[in-house]
């Protein structure tokens, strides 16, 4: 069985492909040859990760799954959500992004806030969606230099380390994407094993 990941990020794909049981095969949108940067023009997480899979299944046939992500901040009533990449201007900028989430946050002593992932599945006709959560805080100066995006000022609940001071791996454990992901990968699993 072949499933495509609306996504290019190698990392990524090869995590999960790494996960499933070898009958299944992700393909990636550039192995499928679909070369278009699909608009992400949702008001939501879980809307964008529907458009992402929905735009393959309808243009291209395929079962698809799709992934979107965003940090969502309660004393800001939810942003940047589906704002995230961009939340500090056009240019996908993680610094900026920062300083101007720290900047939002200055009025407020509430900074808890979490990270969500949605996973939507296209299969067989039908749409699945997996949603992995981690809660956590915000902190006023960043620390750590792994990861990307905001983990530099999130500090899940619990851990006294950012994601920023985490390996890859411990991060994975308790993460929005390794939760979602280990939902499909269950899903998957299961469902391949009932059709065996
Ligand atoms: P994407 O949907 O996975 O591309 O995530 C959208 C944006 O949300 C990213 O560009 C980051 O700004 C933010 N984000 C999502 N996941 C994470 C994470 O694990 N750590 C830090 N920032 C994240």
């Amino acid at each position: 069985m072949k499933i495509v990941f609306a996504s290019n990020n190698k990392n990524k794909i090869n995590e999960i492909q790494q996960m499933l049981p070898k009958e299944i095969e992700i393909l990636s949108l550039e192995d499928i040859k679909c070369f278009v940067d699909i608009p992400e023009t949702a008001t939501t997480i879980e809307g964008n990760a529907q458009l992402k899979a929905n735009y393959i299944t309808e243009n291209f046939g395929y079962t698809c799954f799709a992934d979107d992500s965003g940090l969502e901040v309660n004393p800001l009533d939810g942003a940047p959500g589906v704002h995230s990449a961009r939340y500090a201007g056009e240019e996908k900028d993680d610094v900026k992004n920062i300083e101007k989430l720290l900047t939002d946050l200055k009025p407020f002593s509430n900074a808890k806030a979490n990270f969500k992932t949605v996973i939507c599945l296209n299969l067989n006709g039908q749409q699945h969606l997996f949603t992995g959560i981690v809660n956590g805080e915000i902190i006023k100066q960043p620390r750590g230099t792994q990861g990307f995006g905001y983990d530099p000022v999130f500090v899940p609940e619990g851990f006294e380390n950012t994601f920023a001071e985490m390996t890859m791996e411990e991060k994975a454990i308790i993460s929005h994407r390794g939760k979602a992901v280990k939902q499909l990968i269950d899903f998957l699993t299961k469902m391949q094993f009932q059709n065996s």
